[in-house]
């Protein structure tokens, strides 16, 4: 994990208050979430850094070629040792991580449609383990930040990370709760995949506010339900088997509550259905996904009666 570039290129910047999250004092005192046993476990992974990657589509680093049979055996299972791998794919020099997603659907729905992010300063909020990130350097930002709290997806990062440690990518292991200071420094924020999680998502929209620039684009995916502006579903106990989503907005409540927060320009770019295509079992995630989350009998609803998993993608300007 060397945050060392990024460090450098935080001093002094706007973005300065972001350093407390890559301070190794701070990072020895996150013991939950197995982080010690992570971080141990990302020593033993052979120093190799690779000069040809290619981050269309399939994130990769490196060939098949570039790596000896027994090395890339050992590589194999450091890799796998790290499962559930939720986002992706990746290859990892002819290693092909199946992730449970395929984000390539997720970010084809996403990358043409946001402003230009060539030479700009990104954060992505619950980047998970980076996979969007470098998708993002394709636009040659100046810089990319992702922050998740959950340890283990941050070790998956750096895991791939240091095949390539010159890129201008970095991901903080912090909630966005913990960035208290109105930082006011980023172009660009991505909240795909959280806003469900909160408790509070009108506080997390405001959270998103604080860390752009003035005329900033947020880039917010979610799930959404069906129903007028204002009606939200409240999962009486869990939604589609997991227990922490806690409101399912309409299209019209998402858009108020952006208009509420400060947004304008707002803009609905795509709606979609999820399908077993885009996130499934694989040997990388061998756990319940997608399908076991679905009526088998009627599949527009989940499991528990709520409907079926759909997402929509917004964009916002800060002011
Ligand atoms: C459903 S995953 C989405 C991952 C990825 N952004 C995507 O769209 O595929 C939600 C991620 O948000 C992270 N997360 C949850 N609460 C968060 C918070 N308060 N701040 C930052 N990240 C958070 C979780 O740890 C998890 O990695």
């Amino acid at each position: 994990m060397d945050y060392s570039d990024l460090q450098d290129s935080l001093a002094g910047s706007k973005l300065e208050a972001l350093l407390a999250f890559c301070d190794s004092n701070y990072l020895d005192q996150l013991t939950h979430g197995d982080f010690p046993r992570w971080r141990q476990h990302l020593s033993k992974f052979p120093a190799i850094n690779v000069a040809d990657y290619d981050f269309s589509e399939t994130v990769r680093f490196g060939h098949a070629d570039g790596i000896d049979a027994e090395t890339s055996d050992i590589l194999k299972q450091l890799l796998l040792d790290m499962l559930p791998w939720r986002k992706g794919p990746f290859e990892v020099l002819g290693i092909f991580i199946d992730s449970e997603w395929r984000s390539n659907l997720k970010w084809a729905r996403v990358n043409n449609q946001i402003a230009s992010l060539a030479g700009k300063k990104v954060l992505d909020v619950g980047c998970g383990n980076g996979y969007y990130g470098f998708r993002m350097l394709a636009h040659e930002p100046e810089q990319v930040i992702g922050i998740d709290p959950h340890l283990a997806y941050v070790a998956q990062f750096w895991a791939l990370k240091q095949f390539v440690p010159h890129l201008p990518l970095a991901v903080l292991p912090c909630s966005l709760e913990q960035v208290t200071e109105p930082l006011r420094g980023f172009d660009t924020v991505f909240s795909m995949g959280v806003i469900y999680h909160r408790r509070s998502p009108i506080d997390h929209l405001k959270q998103c506010y604080q860390c752009l620039v003035p005329g900033g684009q947020l880039v917010l995916e979610t799930l959404y339900v069906d129903g007028p502006a204002g009606y939200s579903l409240i999962p009486a106990k869990k939604y589609a088997r997991m227990s922490n989503v806690w409101f399912i907005p309409s299209i019209g409540t998402l858009e108020q509550w952006l208009f509420r927060c400060g947004f304008s320009n707002i803009e609905v770019i795509d709606e979609s259905m999820t399908t077993s295509d885009e996130q499934r079992k694989t040997a990388w995630m061998p756990f319940e996904s997608f399908e076991d989350a679905i009526d088998k009998t009627e599949p527009t609803k989940t499991i528990e009666g709520s409907p079926a998993p759909k997402r929509v993608v917004i964009l916002a300007t800060s002011s």
